[in-house]
């Protein structure tokens, strides 16, 4: 059965009332999904059965699904994912559509953001219905869109499992979260560098930061997005094109404080060995691509550590489910804001020329497609 977007919402509550004497039924509803049909292969959009929540797990109506890196990368590289056709994309918002047993904390009709799983169709994104983890959910306040909040939980999580896994040191720095008790303003003085603040990782990472009460915060970016990201809380932007000698020196002229966490949203080998640079003994540089450090500046005395934003696995999950906890609450103080949004036009359709573009290079701005769209098949 193949339904346009539209009617099959209004068929899904009929349906799902039906379920309860017939659950076969449930089982046979379609949705539009893009689907990467082979490896390095190409995108177009299909069909995919509407998968069913499970126990602790709520089925999402996907109303903005933003583009990240890893998206592009699967498909140019072959990467990560093992099973083909394969449905991407890691962050999603939208609102709850029905409940699995021993849900507590949604109903349908909340609005909510949750983070794709890589590999798993029936978590990922890029399609009109998924699933998301009840521990791994949270609301999204009224005053924000959902194509902003679909801006959140990929990047927020590469930034906070970065920064916070304490449960996972080979990861992360293992500093406190500043959503949990006495977390908050815990590094109060303490000077914090992160490389690349105007990308969608570093623009988590500087507010992160802010919370945690490092000061001064010190990013790199292009000098058009400074004001940004000035108001988010960094307290100097300095220009990425800066020679390193010269970034150097002009941070030295900051702070003479030895530099213990430094997050590299970049993570090229000039930005990589930049940082490491920078960082002072006993200091933790915390990386978003795989490590680059020439390995005669490295001393026992200076970790490096690759996160790894895949917030439901084992190693990840404890924090990943102690700042969804949280979340809701940050969201509706404002105290996390969303990254600035380009909605991408054709809904599904229009995410494999918005995937190239984030290819080519995109400028302090998430691509958000909208999944609900009827778009005209091509
Ligand atoms: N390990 C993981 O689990 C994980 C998770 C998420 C992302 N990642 C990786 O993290 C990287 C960032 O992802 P993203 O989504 O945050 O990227 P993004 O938003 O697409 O990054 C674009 C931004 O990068 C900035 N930039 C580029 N080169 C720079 C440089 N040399 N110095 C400073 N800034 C620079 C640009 O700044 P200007 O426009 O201001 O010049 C631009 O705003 C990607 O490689 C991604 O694959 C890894």
């Amino acid at each position: 059965m193949n339904v346009r977007a539209r009617p099959f919402h209004r068929l899904f509550a009929t349906a799902q009332a039906m379920l309860i004497q017939w659950p076969v039924v449930f089982s046979f509803l379609q949705q539009h999904a893009l689907l990467l049909n082979s490896r390095q292969g190409s995108f177009s959009v299909g069909t995919t059965p509407v998968p069913e929540p499970g126990p602790n797990e709520v089925l999402i109506r996907v109303e903005a699904a933003a583009l990240n890196p890893v998206d592009w990368k699967i498909q140019a590289y072959g990467v990560v994912v093992e099973t083909y056709p394969a449905v991407l994309g890691s962050d999603i918002a939208g609102v709850v559509e029905q409940v699995g047993l021993n849900v507590t904390s949604f109903e349908p009709g909340d609005r909510v953001i949750t983070q794709g799983v890589i590999g798993m169709n029936d978590r990922s994104g890029f399609q009109q219905y998924t699933l998301g983890y009840e521990e791994l959910t949270a609301q999204i306040p009224g005053w924000m869109a959902f194509e902003e909040a679909a801006t959140i939980p990929l990047g927020l999580a590469t930034a906070s499992l970065g920064m916070y896994n304490v449960h996972s040191t080979d990861t992360s720095a293992g500093l406190l979260p500043p959503w949990e008790p006495n977390g908050r303003d815990r590094y109060t003085g303490k000077p914090f560098v992160v490389l690349g603040g105007s990308s969608s990782v570093g623009h988590y990472v500087i507010q992160l930061a802010k919370l945690s009460g490092f000061s001064p915060i010190i990013t790199t970016a292009s000098l058009y997005n400074a004001p940004s990201l000035l108001a988010l809380g960094a307290t100097h932007v300095f220009d990425r094109h800066l020679s390193p000698s010269a970034l150097r020196s002009t941070i030295a002229d900051i702070t003479n404080g030895p530099i213990g966490t430094i997050y590299d949203a970049v993570s090229i080998y000039e930005t990589q060995n930049l940082a490491y640079d920078l960082l002072a003994p006993g200091g933790c540089l915390v990386l978003v691509l795989k490590d680059n450090v020439e390995k005669d500046k490295k001393s026992a005395d200076r970790r490096v550590v690759n996160v790894d934003a895949s917030i439901s696995y084992a190693h990840n999950r404890e924090t990943g489910v102690s700042l969804y906890a949280a979340l809701s609450t940050l969201l509706a103080n404002e105290e996390i804001q969303p990254h600035h949004v380009e909605v991408l036009p054709d809904g599904l359709r229009g995410i494999p020329e918005g995937l190239k573009r984030l290819q080519a290079g995109v400028s302090n701005v998430k691509l958000v497609a909208q999944p609900q769209l009827e778009g005209r098949w091509k």
